[in-house]
């Protein structure tokens, strides 16, 4: 079993103007998706799920879609807190916390406060996040450790980078998944995809299911992950 396995959740766009209806109408149907999602991964055992809910790039949308992905989230988040209490899971959120209305910025924190005590499923959330934006706060944390005297250039180690990044303490995916068709990283997990495998389908995110999870999975169990051995 991947312990860890990372999600690209994309298409609601495109479900939605598939079926003559706003994009608004394909983010709620992909909230269902992600419900669906956090279920199954917590029934077959995941130690950790990580979301792409919103990108740094993402502000650049129209105003009115940007306000709608926001209102979302707000409400899922306190939607989910008893079930996420129910099936022991955690929230861990990844990304900047500048930027984000106060609103969401402050359900987000209770969830992750009332969580925290969880010791099943660590559902890690990229939300206002960028992987460049990532690297760029680990390289100034590890620089003002430099400056500090704390660490010497020469000795920067691996684990000095993995431990200033937003996910310090969560092990690599081992697995990540991308819907709608599109073969790209979109500046997610720079950094922790070295050794990543990879898996895309063409499935539009509303429309992916426990099974297509199942079948995700079943694939990298075939895989043979190297290392860059033999
Ligand atoms: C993913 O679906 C949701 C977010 C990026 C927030 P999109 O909104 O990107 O849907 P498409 O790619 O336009 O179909
Ligand atoms: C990636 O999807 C970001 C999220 C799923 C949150 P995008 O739709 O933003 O990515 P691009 O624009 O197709 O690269
Ligand atoms: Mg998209």
């Amino acid at each position: 079993m991947p312990a860890h396995v990372a999600v690209i959740m994309d298409g609601n766009g495109r479900w939605a103007t598939q079926r003559g209806l706003p994009r608004a109408a394909g983010h709620r149907e992909g909230v269902k998706a992600t419900r669906v999602l956090v279920r199954a991964a917590d029934a077959v055992g995941l130690r950790y799920l990580t979301l792409y809910a919103f990108s740094t790039e993402n502000w650049s949308r129209p105003e009115d879609e940007v306000s709608t992905l926001m209102r979302l989230l707000e409400e899922s988040i306190y939607r989910e807190l008893p079930e996420l209490m129910e099936r022991n899971v955690r929230l861990r959120v990844i990304g900047r916390g500048n930027g984000v209305p106060l609103p969401v910025r402050r359900g987000i924190d209770h969830v992750v406060h009332e969580t925290r005590v969880n010791t099943g499923l660590t559902l890690v959330m990229a939300f206002n996040y960028g992987g460049r934006d990532e690297l760029l706060d680990a390289f100034r944390a590890l620089a003002r450790r430099v400056r500090a005297g704390e660490l010497s250039p020469e000795d920067i180690a691996e684990t000095d980078v993995s431990g200033a990044l937003y996910t310090d303490g969560v092990p690599d995916p081992d697995l990540l998944i991308r819907t709608s068709g599109e073969m790209r990283i979109s500046n997610f997990l720079l950094w922790q995809i070295a050794y990543t495998e990879l898996w895309m389908t063409s499935v539009l995110w509303p429309d992916f299911s426990s099974c297509d999870l199942y079948r995700a999975i079943a694939d990298f169990q075939r895989r043979s992950r190297r290392f860059g051995g033999v």
